[in-house]
């Protein structure tokens, strides 16, 4: 198993009370799975995806990546796990403007502990899978919102990570850009075997996994 939780909660404490976000979920993934998250606005997905990202400490319960607790792990540690073994894709993109497309595949690698920004190869071949490698020198606004994000993608995989997460990747998309966006996610997927966890609200989107969660009120339901 690739990752695994027994009884994750998260409640946030927020001054007006306590927002319990995500209560008591049992869950688990192999290596190779393309999990789909659905649920409505508010019900926990993002809380969900940043706990098994080790980038939100749950208020109870135990969440193991591989051989590691994380939440037990030391905020080091699970730097070092986040760098080596995880790609995050994001709504928004979050591509730097003023750096090439290339510069920006590039930026989980400068964060590595090695330093190691050698691996330019590598990122170019990514740029070449998803499609985008004679963008390569282009800035991210010279590029349309269905090719920024496949840039997002080929940086998410640019550490060879186990375990991509995707927050809403195709939220900002037409149907036929969530189309080739989702397209590209599965081939990944199938090619490499890397997990895919992937929110939407899309039931187009949602059907591209093998297991499919959805969640309501911070629980899993069926
Ligand atoms: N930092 C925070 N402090 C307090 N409450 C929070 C915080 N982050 C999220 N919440 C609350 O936790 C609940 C779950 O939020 P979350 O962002 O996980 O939902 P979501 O399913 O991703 O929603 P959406 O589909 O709108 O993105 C919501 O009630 C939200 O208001
Ligand atoms: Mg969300």
């Amino acid at each position: 198993m690739l990752i695994e939780t027994k009884g994750l909660s998260k409640f946030y404490k927020h001054k007006d009370g306590i927002v319990e976000a995500i209560k008591d979920i049992n869950l688990g993934f192999n290596q190779g799975d393309f999990v789909t998250i659905t649920g409505p606005s508010g019900s926990g997905k993002t809380t969900l995806l940043l706990l098994l990202a080790g980038l939100l400490r749950p208020t109870a319960g135990s969440i193991k990546f591989q051989k590691h607790e994380l939440h037990s792990a030391s905020d080091n540690v699970l730097a070092g796990i986040r760098s080596k073994h995880i790609g995050f894709v994001m709504q928004n993109f979050s591509l730097i403007p003023y750096l090439s497309v290339l510069n920006n595949v590039l930026i989980p690698l400068s964060l590595n502990q090695n330093g190691e920004r050698t691996k330019s190869d590598y990122a170019i071949h990514l740029l070449e899978t998803v499609g985008l490698k004679d963008r390569m020198n282009h800035l991210p606004k010279e590029l349309s919102a269905g090719q920024q994000q496949r840039v997002a993608i080929a940086r998410a995989l640019v550490n060879k990570p186990n375990l991509i997460l995707a927050d809403e990747p195709t939220g900002n998309l037409d149907p036929a850009l969530s189309i080739e966006i989702l397209e590209v996610l599965k081939r990944i997927n199938i090619e490499n075997q890397i997990t895919i966890a992937m929110v939407t609200h899309s039931p187009t989107a949602s059907k591209y996994g093998n297991i499919r969660i959805h969640i309501d009120k911070g629980s899993i339901v069926n």
